[in-house]
């Protein structure tokens, strides 16, 4: 049965450059980047390679990336880092109702050691309420952690304005960016958005599981979370993941190269599908920004009527995979946060799918999935009341 991927927000498939690289990492440049002889300079010099990648994706110097094990400890780093390290300055934070659990996870658990913590409301397009936010910040806010993409609807918050905002507030409060679904999807403005921190992860990029990056500017502190041999420029202890680094810097580099030529498909798929819906007269509306609004690669769709999971399952039945929102929700089915957000009832967020491509998806396959939506979608109308 042919395979049809449409989860590529919970997680691409790696290049197959990206596999043979790491492999053959694995194989003979095995040493440790630590170690003072040629095999720990050759895994040295891969690891830096690949810095130097990332770096010139982000328009960043060099030593300012940190190497981590993906987008949730990034982002761990950026704020319990800020956080402890800044307590004695101010112990407010401000973030976003539609944040990633490993951004509000991070938050509740500072709110239990003290911190105050303030989640400003999106609109019904999951733009952040920037007067709310504006009318947030005070002289006790030591951080603000937003995501630049949303990861269910694909909003792209408007950073140039924020940012700047929160330095004329206060030029110490840190502005802490989670960059998982954007990177190589939608430019990264560092100095225009005034950002310090920047949260990367390499398998939405078609790299590895389990790599990421953490962006810090020159000169911002941060208290490591993992304390041992001092690698990463001390904030990050630990024997550097040599492969999946290497790994992330090709996909980095690749997925840069063809960033405006996938946008391009990806835009052309998102409309095709929802377009090829409509026209079949299936009764479909879209969560979110409208489709060319939002980012290249989310399309977050409601079926009135069909409960998600059921509509899920049948086109899994054909091969086809998409999701019910955020990977780290669906196997633990709760209302999706950030349908809640945006202030979708619960009905339509039962009724909600979240389809994610990648430049590796084809037209072929949308008008597949199209003719499967519109099946299932008949079908399942007669049999449901
Ligand atoms: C917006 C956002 N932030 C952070 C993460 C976590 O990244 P990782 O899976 O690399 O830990 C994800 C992953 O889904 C995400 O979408």
């Amino acid at each position: 049965m042919q395979e049809i991927y449409l989860d590529n927000s919970a997680t691409t498939r790696p290049y197959d450059e990206v596999i043979e690289l790491m492999a053959r990492v694995m194989r003979t440049g095995y040493g440790n980047p630590s170690s003072n002889h040629a095999k720990g300079m050759e895994a040295e010099k891969i690891v830096r390679e690949a810095r130097e990648a990332l770096a010139r994706a982000l328009g960043c110097r060099v030593e300012e990336i940190m190497f981590t094990s993906g987008g949730t400890e990034s982002n761990n780093q950026a704020i319990k880092g800020a956080a402890y390290r800044h307590r004695r300055r101010g112990n407010h934070i401000i973030t976003s109702a539609i944040e990633h659990p490993s951004v509000l996870n991070c938050c509740r658990r500072l709110e239990e050691e003290g911190f105050k913590v303030t989640y400003v409301p999106v609109d019904s397009e999951g733009y952040i309420l920037v007067e709310e936010l504006a009318r947030a910040l005070s002289a006790q806010t030591i951080l603000v952690s937003l995501a630049h993409v949303n990861n269910e609807i694909g909003t792209i918050q408007p950073l140039d304005q924020i940012g700047p905002m929160i330095k004329k507030n206060n030029p110490q409060t840190l502005f802490h960016v989670d960059g998982a679904q954007a990177l190589a999807k939608v430019p990264v403005e560092l100095d225009r958005w005034q950002a310090d921190l920047y949260s990367c992860s390499a398998h939405k990029i078609h790299g590895p599981k389990g790599v990421g990056a953490l962006w810090i500017k020159a000169n911002t502190m941060l208290q490591p979370l993992l304390e041992g041999g001092g690698q990463e420029g001390g904030l990050r202890s630990g024997t550097e993941n040599v492969p999946g680094i290497a790994g992330f810097g090709l996909a980095v580099r690749r997925s840069v190269k063809l960033m405006q030529a996938n946008n391009d498909l990806m835009y052309g798929l998102k409309e095709r599908l929802l377009q090829g819906l409509q026209k079949a007269g299936v009764t479909v509306s879209v969560n979110g920004p409208p489709p060319r609004r939002s980012a290249p690669h989310l399309l977050n769709l409601c079926f009135p009527g069909i409960k998600a999971d059921i509509l899920l399952r049948a086109l899994e039945q054909e091969g086809i995979y998409a999701s019910a929102g955020s990977a780290c929700h669906s196997r633990h089915p709760q209302p999706s946060h950030v349908l809640q957000a945006t202030g979708l009832d619960e009905d339509m967020i039962a009724a909600s799918l979240r389809f994610s491509f990648s430049g590796l998806n084809s037209v072929a396959e949308i008008d597949t999935v199209v003719k499967q939506i519109v099946k299932s979608v008949t079908e399942l109308r007669q049999i449901l009341p």
